[in-house]
Protein backbone atom coordinates (compact mmCIF):
# COMPACT_ATOMS: atom_id res chain seq x y z
CA UNK A 1 0.00 0.00 0.00
CA UNK A 2 1.25 3.26 -0.72
CA UNK A 3 1.29 6.26 1.34
CA UNK A 4 -1.86 7.29 0.02
CA UNK A 5 -3.90 4.07 1.04
CA UNK A 6 -4.28 3.16 -2.54
CA UNK A 7 -2.05 -0.09 -4.05
CA UNK A 8 0.23 1.37 -7.02
CA UNK A 9 -1.26 0.34 -10.19
CA UNK A 10 1.07 2.03 -12.55
CA UNK A 11 -0.88 1.49 -15.96
CA UNK A 12 -0.06 -0.40 -19.16
CA UNK A 13 1.85 3.05 -20.87
CA UNK A 14 3.46 3.64 -17.84
CA UNK A 15 5.31 0.05 -17.99
CA UNK A 16 5.83 0.28 -21.34
CA UNK A 17 7.88 3.10 -21.23
CA UNK A 18 10.31 1.21 -18.86
CA UNK A 19 10.98 -1.27 -20.51
CA UNK A 20 14.42 -1.67 -22.29
CA UNK A 21 13.81 -3.39 -25.45
CA UNK A 22 16.37 -5.30 -27.24
CA UNK A 23 17.31 -6.25 -30.60
CA UNK A 24 13.92 -7.07 -32.77
CA UNK A 25 13.13 -7.25 -36.19
CA UNK A 26 12.62 -3.90 -37.75
CA UNK A 27 9.85 -2.40 -39.30
CA UNK A 28 12.31 -1.15 -42.27
CA UNK A 29 11.77 -2.90 -45.68
CA UNK A 30 15.06 -4.90 -45.16
CA UNK A 31 15.81 -5.86 -42.06
CA UNK A 32 19.75 -6.98 -41.55
CA UNK A 33 19.28 -6.73 -38.00
CA UNK A 34 17.42 -9.64 -36.49
CA UNK A 35 20.15 -12.78 -36.03
CA UNK A 36 17.43 -15.72 -36.79
CA UNK A 37 17.37 -18.01 -39.13
CA UNK A 38 15.64 -17.62 -42.59
CA UNK A 39 11.89 -17.27 -41.86
CA UNK A 40 10.94 -19.45 -45.45
CA UNK A 41 13.25 -21.92 -44.40
CA UNK A 42 11.08 -23.30 -40.67
CA UNK A 43 10.73 -26.86 -40.61
CA UNK A 44 6.96 -26.34 -40.03
CA UNK A 45 5.46 -29.26 -41.89
CA UNK A 46 8.49 -31.83 -40.02
CA UNK A 47 7.64 -30.03 -36.91
CA UNK A 48 4.00 -30.66 -36.99
CA UNK A 49 3.78 -34.20 -37.83
CA UNK A 50 6.47 -34.75 -35.17
CA UNK A 51 3.88 -32.88 -32.95
CA UNK A 52 0.87 -34.82 -34.41
CA UNK A 53 2.69 -38.43 -33.30
CA UNK A 54 3.73 -37.31 -29.85
CA UNK A 55 0.30 -36.16 -29.03
CA UNK A 56 -1.12 -39.09 -30.50
CA UNK A 57 1.37 -41.58 -28.96
CA UNK A 58 1.70 -40.31 -25.62
CA UNK A 59 -0.32 -37.54 -24.44
CA UNK A 60 0.19 -37.57 -20.99
CA UNK A 61 4.10 -37.54 -20.78
CA UNK A 62 4.42 -34.84 -23.25
CA UNK A 63 1.22 -32.72 -21.71
CA UNK A 64 2.26 -33.09 -17.58
CA UNK A 65 5.46 -31.18 -15.44
CA UNK A 66 8.70 -32.78 -16.14
CA UNK A 67 10.65 -31.70 -12.80
CA UNK A 68 11.67 -35.65 -12.62
CA UNK A 69 13.96 -35.18 -15.39
CA UNK A 70 15.15 -31.67 -16.36
CA UNK A 71 14.65 -32.94 -19.86
CA UNK A 72 13.43 -35.95 -22.28
CA UNK A 73 16.13 -38.65 -21.41
CA UNK A 74 16.21 -39.77 -24.80
CA UNK A 75 17.01 -36.56 -26.36
CA UNK A 76 19.38 -35.82 -23.19
CA UNK A 77 20.89 -38.86 -24.63
CA UNK A 78 21.17 -38.07 -28.04
CA UNK A 79 22.62 -34.74 -27.29
CA UNK A 80 25.33 -36.10 -24.65
CA UNK A 81 26.47 -39.61 -27.03
CA UNK A 82 27.83 -36.57 -29.52
CA UNK A 83 30.58 -36.28 -27.12
CA UNK A 84 31.07 -39.89 -26.19
CA UNK A 85 34.30 -39.90 -27.60
CA UNK A 86 35.77 -37.31 -25.89
CA UNK A 87 34.44 -36.43 -22.43
CA UNK A 88 34.68 -39.87 -20.59
CA UNK A 89 31.76 -41.43 -18.92
CA UNK A 90 29.30 -38.68 -20.42
CA UNK A 91 25.47 -39.67 -20.26
CA UNK A 92 21.83 -37.80 -19.58
CA UNK A 93 22.60 -36.80 -16.47
CA UNK A 94 25.36 -34.27 -17.58
CA UNK A 95 22.33 -32.43 -19.39
CA UNK A 96 19.49 -30.43 -18.76
CA UNK A 97 17.19 -28.96 -21.23
CA UNK A 98 16.19 -25.21 -20.82
CA UNK A 99 13.59 -22.94 -22.89
CA UNK A 100 16.21 -21.80 -25.32
CA UNK A 101 20.01 -20.93 -24.46
CA UNK A 102 18.78 -17.19 -23.34
CA UNK A 103 17.42 -19.34 -20.46
CA UNK A 104 20.21 -21.71 -19.87
CA UNK A 105 22.81 -18.85 -19.51
CA UNK A 106 20.13 -17.01 -17.05
CA UNK A 107 20.36 -20.63 -15.15
CA UNK A 108 23.46 -20.23 -14.88
CA UNK A 109 23.96 -17.03 -13.75
CA UNK A 110 21.10 -17.93 -11.16
CA UNK A 111 22.99 -21.03 -9.95
CA UNK A 112 27.07 -19.35 -9.85
CA UNK A 113 26.65 -15.66 -9.74
CA UNK A 114 26.35 -13.70 -6.32
CA UNK A 115 26.35 -9.82 -6.52
CA UNK A 116 29.06 -8.17 -7.01
CA UNK A 117 30.99 -11.95 -8.44
CA UNK A 118 33.12 -10.91 -11.55
CA UNK A 119 32.19 -12.85 -15.12
CA UNK A 120 35.00 -12.02 -18.05
CA UNK A 121 32.91 -11.63 -21.27
CA UNK A 122 34.58 -10.75 -24.79
CA UNK A 123 34.88 -6.86 -26.39
CA UNK A 124 32.40 -7.29 -28.38
CA UNK A 125 30.50 -9.78 -26.78
CA UNK A 126 26.30 -10.96 -27.17
CA UNK A 127 24.33 -8.03 -25.60
CA UNK A 128 21.54 -10.90 -24.20
CA UNK A 129 24.50 -12.30 -21.95
CA UNK A 130 25.70 -9.40 -20.65
CA UNK A 131 22.02 -7.94 -20.09
CA UNK A 132 22.15 -11.36 -18.20
CA UNK A 133 24.71 -11.71 -16.10
CA UNK A 134 23.87 -7.89 -14.65
CA UNK A 135 20.51 -8.63 -14.09
CA UNK A 136 21.77 -11.37 -11.80
CA UNK A 137 23.73 -9.34 -10.08
CA UNK A 138 27.17 -9.85 -11.75
CA UNK A 139 30.00 -7.70 -12.11
CA UNK A 140 30.68 -7.75 -16.06
CA UNK A 141 34.34 -7.23 -17.25
CA UNK A 142 35.41 -7.10 -21.21
CA UNK A 143 38.39 -8.74 -22.58
CA UNK A 144 39.21 -7.66 -26.09
CA UNK A 145 38.90 -9.73 -29.01
CA UNK A 146 41.47 -10.09 -31.93
CA UNK A 147 40.98 -11.48 -35.73
CA UNK A 148 41.13 -15.46 -33.04
CA UNK A 149 38.92 -14.25 -30.45
CA UNK A 150 39.41 -13.34 -27.29
CA UNK A 151 43.21 -12.51 -26.45
CA UNK A 152 44.93 -14.50 -23.71
CA UNK A 153 46.86 -11.50 -23.14
CA UNK A 154 43.99 -9.54 -22.10
CA UNK A 155 41.99 -12.19 -20.62
CA UNK A 156 44.86 -12.33 -17.72
CA UNK A 157 44.92 -8.96 -17.31
CA UNK A 158 41.40 -8.28 -16.45
CA UNK A 159 41.80 -11.42 -14.48
CA UNK A 160 44.84 -9.82 -12.98
CA UNK A 161 43.34 -6.47 -12.32
CA UNK A 162 40.24 -8.32 -10.48
CA UNK A 163 42.66 -9.82 -8.23
CA UNK A 164 44.12 -7.00 -7.53
CA UNK A 165 40.47 -5.22 -6.73
CA UNK A 166 39.55 -8.52 -4.39
CA UNK A 167 36.78 -9.02 -6.99
CA UNK A 168 35.90 -13.13 -7.15
CA UNK A 169 35.86 -13.63 -11.09
CA UNK A 170 33.45 -16.49 -11.30
CA UNK A 171 33.21 -16.99 -14.83
CA UNK A 172 34.71 -16.31 -18.73
CA UNK A 173 31.96 -16.22 -21.09
CA UNK A 174 32.75 -17.07 -24.77
CA UNK A 175 31.38 -17.91 -28.36
CA UNK A 176 33.77 -19.66 -29.70
CA UNK A 177 31.90 -20.80 -33.02
CA UNK A 178 30.89 -17.76 -35.22
CA UNK A 179 30.69 -15.29 -32.09
CA UNK A 180 27.99 -13.02 -32.07
CA UNK A 181 28.35 -10.00 -33.12
CA UNK A 182 32.56 -10.93 -34.28
CA UNK A 183 31.74 -14.00 -36.71
CA UNK A 184 34.89 -15.38 -35.68
CA UNK A 185 35.80 -19.02 -35.47
CA UNK A 186 38.26 -19.80 -32.87
CA UNK A 187 41.42 -21.28 -33.71
CA UNK A 188 42.27 -24.73 -31.83
CA UNK A 189 45.48 -22.93 -30.77
CA UNK A 190 43.66 -20.21 -29.57
CA UNK A 191 40.75 -22.54 -27.35
CA UNK A 192 43.71 -24.44 -25.90
CA UNK A 193 45.38 -20.86 -24.71
CA UNK A 194 42.13 -19.76 -23.08
CA UNK A 195 41.43 -23.24 -21.18
CA UNK A 196 44.96 -23.46 -19.79
CA UNK A 197 44.22 -19.76 -18.45
CA UNK A 198 40.73 -20.43 -16.66
CA UNK A 199 42.34 -23.42 -15.05
CA UNK A 200 45.13 -21.56 -13.52
CA UNK A 201 42.86 -18.88 -12.20
CA UNK A 202 40.54 -20.90 -11.24
CA UNK A 203 37.68 -19.34 -13.46
CA UNK A 204 34.60 -21.37 -15.13
CA UNK A 205 34.23 -21.23 -19.12
CA UNK A 206 30.81 -20.75 -20.36
CA UNK A 207 30.90 -21.91 -23.84
CA UNK A 208 27.80 -20.85 -25.48
CA UNK A 209 27.36 -22.49 -28.96
CA UNK A 210 24.22 -20.55 -30.15
CA UNK A 211 25.80 -20.85 -34.11
CA UNK A 212 27.31 -24.48 -33.61
CA UNK A 213 26.15 -26.44 -36.60
CA UNK A 214 25.76 -23.47 -38.88
CA UNK A 215 29.22 -23.98 -40.72
CA UNK A 216 29.39 -22.56 -43.89
CA UNK A 217 33.41 -23.55 -44.30
CA UNK A 218 33.73 -26.73 -43.03
CA UNK A 219 34.56 -28.13 -40.20
CA UNK A 220 34.94 -26.64 -36.71
CA UNK A 221 37.63 -27.40 -33.81
CA UNK A 222 36.07 -29.39 -31.00
CA UNK A 223 34.42 -27.09 -28.68
CA UNK A 224 36.19 -25.99 -25.77
CA UNK A 225 33.70 -28.40 -24.13
CA UNK A 226 34.94 -31.13 -25.82
CA UNK A 227 38.80 -29.90 -25.16
CA UNK A 228 38.64 -30.30 -21.30
CA UNK A 229 37.09 -33.44 -21.17
CA UNK A 230 34.05 -31.84 -19.69
CA UNK A 231 35.64 -30.47 -17.02
CA UNK A 232 35.15 -26.92 -16.10
CA UNK A 233 33.14 -26.17 -18.71
CA UNK A 234 29.37 -25.39 -18.77
CA UNK A 235 28.60 -25.51 -22.65
CA UNK A 236 25.06 -24.16 -23.59
CA UNK A 237 23.36 -25.36 -26.72
CA UNK A 238 20.44 -24.09 -28.48
CA UNK A 239 17.99 -25.71 -31.42
CA UNK A 240 17.08 -21.91 -32.08
CA UNK A 241 19.31 -21.13 -35.24
CA UNK A 242 19.36 -24.56 -36.93
CA UNK A 243 15.74 -25.50 -36.27
CA UNK A 244 13.45 -22.57 -34.98
CA UNK A 245 13.65 -19.78 -32.38
CA UNK A 246 9.98 -20.27 -31.56
CA UNK A 247 10.50 -23.79 -30.29
CA UNK A 248 12.28 -21.96 -27.03
CA UNK A 249 14.43 -25.03 -26.83
CA UNK A 250 18.16 -25.31 -25.46
CA UNK A 251 20.33 -27.29 -22.87
CA UNK A 252 22.90 -26.87 -20.43
CA UNK A 253 25.56 -29.76 -20.22
CA UNK A 254 28.17 -30.18 -17.36
CA UNK A 255 29.33 -32.50 -15.42
CA UNK A 256 26.51 -33.69 -13.16
CA UNK A 257 27.61 -31.82 -9.84
CA UNK A 258 26.96 -28.71 -12.29
CA UNK A 259 24.18 -30.12 -13.76
CA UNK A 260 22.68 -30.61 -10.37
CA UNK A 261 23.53 -26.94 -8.88
CA UNK A 262 21.51 -25.83 -12.18
CA UNK A 263 18.47 -28.20 -11.62
CA UNK A 264 18.30 -26.95 -7.87
CA UNK A 265 18.10 -23.39 -8.72
CA UNK A 266 14.93 -24.02 -11.43
CA UNK A 267 12.08 -22.40 -9.96
CA UNK A 268 10.36 -22.81 -13.39
CA UNK A 269 8.63 -26.75 -13.60
CA UNK A 270 10.76 -27.72 -16.21
CA UNK A 271 10.77 -26.87 -20.09
CA UNK A 272 8.38 -28.39 -22.32
CA UNK A 273 8.30 -31.75 -22.54
CA UNK A 274 5.94 -31.81 -25.49
CA UNK A 275 8.21 -29.65 -27.51
CA UNK A 276 11.33 -31.79 -26.63
CA UNK A 277 9.52 -35.25 -27.53
CA UNK A 278 9.03 -33.06 -30.73
CA UNK A 279 12.45 -32.16 -31.12
CA UNK A 280 13.74 -35.74 -30.26
CA UNK A 281 11.43 -36.96 -33.08
CA UNK A 282 12.76 -34.42 -35.97
CA UNK A 283 16.40 -34.71 -35.02
CA UNK A 284 16.37 -38.36 -35.11
CA UNK A 285 15.10 -38.73 -37.92
CA UNK A 286 16.74 -38.41 -41.87
CA UNK A 287 14.80 -34.79 -41.69
CA UNK A 288 16.93 -33.40 -39.72
CA UNK A 289 19.92 -33.82 -41.94
CA UNK A 290 18.21 -32.95 -45.07
CA UNK A 291 16.83 -29.78 -43.75
CA UNK A 292 20.77 -29.16 -42.08
CA UNK A 293 22.07 -29.39 -45.83
CA UNK A 294 19.41 -27.38 -47.17
CA UNK A 295 19.93 -24.61 -44.95
CA UNK A 296 23.25 -24.40 -44.92
CA UNK A 297 23.71 -24.25 -48.68
CA UNK A 298 21.00 -21.18 -48.17
CA UNK A 299 23.10 -19.65 -45.76
CA UNK A 300 26.32 -20.28 -47.50
CA UNK A 301 25.07 -18.70 -51.03
CA UNK A 302 23.61 -15.69 -49.26
CA UNK A 303 26.79 -15.00 -47.11
CA UNK A 304 28.91 -14.99 -50.44
CA UNK A 305 26.43 -12.84 -52.19
CA UNK A 306 26.24 -10.57 -48.76
CA UNK A 307 30.23 -10.37 -49.06
CA UNK A 308 30.63 -10.06 -52.85
CA UNK A 309 27.84 -6.99 -52.59
CA UNK A 310 29.36 -5.89 -49.56
CA UNK A 311 32.71 -5.46 -51.69
CA UNK A 312 31.33 -3.98 -54.55
CA UNK A 313 28.69 -1.00 -52.92
CA UNK A 314 30.62 -0.77 -49.58
CA UNK A 315 34.45 -1.66 -50.18
CA UNK A 316 35.56 1.93 -50.02
CA UNK A 317 33.74 2.42 -46.74
CA UNK A 318 34.40 -1.14 -44.70
CA UNK A 319 35.99 -3.96 -44.28
CA UNK A 320 36.00 -7.64 -43.30
CA UNK A 321 36.90 -10.91 -42.46
CA UNK A 322 34.56 -13.86 -44.49
CA UNK A 323 32.43 -15.16 -42.07
CA UNK A 324 32.90 -19.16 -41.71
CA UNK A 325 29.93 -19.63 -40.42
CA UNK A 326 26.74 -18.11 -38.06
CA UNK A 327 24.97 -15.78 -39.37
CA UNK A 328 26.64 -12.06 -39.35
CA UNK A 329 28.97 -9.79 -41.19
CA UNK A 330 31.09 -7.80 -38.48
CA UNK A 331 32.25 -4.80 -40.45
CA UNK A 332 35.08 -2.39 -39.53
CA UNK A 333 34.10 1.32 -40.91
CA UNK A 334 37.17 2.77 -42.67
CA UNK A 335 38.70 6.63 -41.92
CA UNK A 336 36.72 7.29 -38.40
CA UNK A 337 33.23 6.62 -40.45
CA UNK A 338 30.52 6.48 -37.11
CA UNK A 339 28.42 3.79 -36.84
CA UNK A 340 25.85 5.19 -34.98
CA UNK A 341 25.44 8.11 -38.19
CA UNK A 342 26.04 4.63 -40.79
CA UNK A 343 23.15 2.94 -38.93
CA UNK A 344 20.57 6.56 -38.87
CA UNK A 345 21.41 6.90 -42.27
CA UNK A 346 20.52 3.44 -43.30
CA UNK A 347 17.79 3.76 -41.72
CA UNK A 348 16.42 6.61 -43.71
CA UNK A 349 17.15 4.56 -46.91
CA UNK A 350 15.15 1.45 -45.34
CA UNK A 351 17.69 -0.69 -44.25
CA UNK A 352 18.24 -1.54 -40.89
CA UNK A 353 22.13 -3.04 -39.27
CA UNK A 354 22.89 -3.20 -35.85
CA UNK A 355 25.45 -0.54 -34.82
CA UNK A 356 28.94 -2.18 -32.78
CA UNK A 357 27.71 0.09 -29.50
CA UNK A 358 25.15 -2.75 -28.32
CA UNK A 359 27.93 -5.23 -28.44
CA UNK A 360 30.43 -3.90 -25.61
CA UNK A 361 30.41 -2.61 -22.09
CA UNK A 362 30.31 1.24 -22.37
CA UNK A 363 32.83 3.49 -23.26
CA UNK A 364 34.93 1.10 -25.39
CA UNK A 365 37.05 3.19 -27.94
CA UNK A 366 35.95 0.48 -30.74
CA UNK A 367 32.33 0.24 -30.93
CA UNK A 368 31.40 3.01 -32.68
CA UNK A 369 33.39 1.67 -35.70
CA UNK A 370 31.94 -1.57 -36.08
CA UNK A 371 28.49 -2.68 -37.62
CA UNK A 372 26.70 -5.81 -37.47
CA UNK A 373 24.62 -6.96 -40.47
CA UNK A 374 22.71 -10.40 -40.81
CA UNK A 375 22.65 -12.13 -43.63
CA UNK A 376 20.53 -15.59 -42.55
CA UNK A 377 16.99 -13.59 -43.53
CA UNK A 378 16.58 -12.33 -46.81
CA UNK A 379 17.03 -13.50 -50.17
CA UNK A 380 20.52 -12.97 -52.21
CA UNK A 381 18.50 -10.96 -54.66
CA UNK A 382 17.04 -8.67 -51.49
CA UNK A 383 20.55 -8.69 -49.74
CA UNK A 384 22.14 -7.31 -53.13
CA UNK A 385 19.63 -4.52 -52.78
CA UNK A 386 19.51 -3.73 -49.48
CA UNK A 387 23.53 -3.69 -49.23
CA UNK A 388 23.51 -1.36 -52.39
CA UNK A 389 20.88 1.00 -50.54
CA UNK A 390 23.98 0.85 -47.38
CA UNK A 391 26.73 1.93 -49.91
CA UNK A 392 24.14 5.00 -50.76
CA UNK A 393 23.91 5.50 -47.24
CA UNK A 394 27.83 5.38 -46.50
CA UNK A 395 28.20 8.12 -49.65
CA UNK A 396 25.90 10.56 -48.98
CA UNK A 397 27.36 10.33 -44.72
CA UNK A 398 30.42 10.85 -46.77
CA UNK A 399 29.54 13.77 -48.82
C1 LIG B 1 25.27 -15.91 -28.78
C2 LIG B 1 23.84 -16.13 -28.45
N1 LIG B 1 23.52 -16.83 -27.36
C3 LIG B 1 22.25 -17.06 -27.02
C4 LIG B 1 21.21 -16.58 -27.80
C5 LIG B 1 19.80 -16.86 -27.35
O1 LIG B 1 19.18 -17.76 -28.20
P1 LIG B 1 17.98 -18.71 -27.73
O2 LIG B 1 17.53 -18.25 -26.38
O3 LIG B 1 16.93 -18.51 -28.77
O4 LIG B 1 18.55 -20.08 -27.72
C6 LIG B 1 21.49 -15.84 -28.95
C7 LIG B 1 20.40 -15.31 -29.77
O5 LIG B 1 20.57 -14.55 -30.68
C8 LIG B 1 22.84 -15.61 -29.29
O6 LIG B 1 23.19 -14.93 -30.37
Amino acid sequence: MSESGRDFHPDSSEIFGLLKRPTALSDLKYDLNAGVPDPNSLPSEALGRAFTRILESNPEESLTYDTIHFGFPALKAFIAHKYADSVAGINDDWVTMVSGSAHGLDNIASAFFDKGDGVIVGAPSYPGAIRTFTARGASVFAARQDASGITGDSLKLVLEKCQDENIRVKAIYLIPNYDNPSSVLMPVERRKEILQIAQDYKVLVIEDGAYAGVDLSGAPPDSLFEMAGGEGVIYCGTFSKTIATGLRSGYLMASPDITRSLRFMRLDNASSPLVQRAIYEFVSSDEYESHLSKILSIYRARRDAASESLIKYCGRFVEFDEPKGGFFHWLRLRDGISASSIVSKAREFGVAVSAGSGYYLEDDPESDSRVRLVFSTLSEDDLADAIELLGKSFESIRK
